[in-house]
């Protein structure tokens, strides 16, 4: 059943006529009685909920992503050091599980060109509309200019890419299976992972980024979760709560 998109306002009705298109979602009239809906406001698209909660943004300009970009520390964070931004390397990078592209906007505010690949029509409308908002603002317009998003799968996009198209770096952060001690995690991004799921097919995913990826691949796991199977690893770098699990290419450049 295609999700739905709520948007009450006259003058976003185009804009809603546009995600409805792009992402087979259904214009509703009405908020649904029960479950979650897209709402698109006069300034946001948001994930709401009958029973409620913070809404859901992807949002690149204020907020955390603002704080991080200025204050985040650069190229000494972690995420920078796993895909391999050191001296003057400035690698090309597909961030292949884009959820609300948080990961793929410290990257790309670091220099990176990164293609964000969605597969939610949920994630990709909310990261569409934060595409749109960064563009308009000075502060994140020339970052936002170096993401594209495309919505696809990626374990089947991936391997349509042409030989010259092939990017230095795989990025991988897939949903982690709820362990019961997320307790802590907040009610909205409850709300974002009880509408995207698990994400039980990335070991899949992972074999198809190791066959593209020039340079290397790169899995982000909670600090002390399970690496993903199948594949060895060929290092690790710890963060606080993450760690970021490395892959060397199949085929490398
Ligand atoms: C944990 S979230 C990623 C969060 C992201 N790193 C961020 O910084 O906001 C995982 C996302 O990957 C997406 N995903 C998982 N497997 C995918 C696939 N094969 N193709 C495209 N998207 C995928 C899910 O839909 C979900 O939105």
């Amino acid at each position: 059943m295609p999700f739905p998109l709520y948007a009450p306002l006259p003058e976003t009705l185009e804009r809603a006529a546009e995600l409805a298109r792009r992402y087979g979602l259904e214009l509703v009239a009405t908020p649904p009685d029960a479950g979650y809906w897209l709402a698109l406001t006069a300034t946001r698209l948001e994930l709401a909920a009958a029973e409620g909660h913070g809404a859901v943004v992807a949002d690149f300009v204020e907020g955390a992503a603002r704080h991080r970009r200025e204050f985040g520390g650069g190229r000494g964070q972690p995420v920078a050091k796993a895909v391999g931004l050191k001296g003057g390397a400035m690698p090309s990078v597909v961030d292949a599980t884009a959820g609300l592209g948080r990961d793929a906007f410290v990257l790309a505010s670091l220099g990176c060109t990164v293609t964000l690949i969605e597969r939610s029509p949920v994630a990709a409308a909310l990261v569409d509309d934060a595409l749109l908002r960064a563009s308009s603002d000075a502060g994140t317009a020339p970052i936002a200019a170096r993401m594209t998003l495309v919505h696809a799968d990626a374990a089947e996009w991936l391997l349509t890419l042409a030989e010259a198209d092939r990017p230095d770096v795989v990025y991988l952060d897939p949903m982690f299976p709820d362990t019961g001690k997320s307790a802590a995690a907040k009610k909205d991004m409850k709300a974002f992972q009880s509408v995207i799921g698990d994400d039980l097919d990335a070991d899949r995913l992972l074999v198809a980024a190791m066959a593209v990826a020039k340079k290397r691949v790169v899995v982000k796991r909670p600090r002390l979760g399970a690496p993903l199977s199948g594949v060895p690893r060929t290092g690790e770098l710890p963060g606080k709560s993450t760690r970021f699990d490395l892959y060397a290419p199949k085929k490398p450049a």
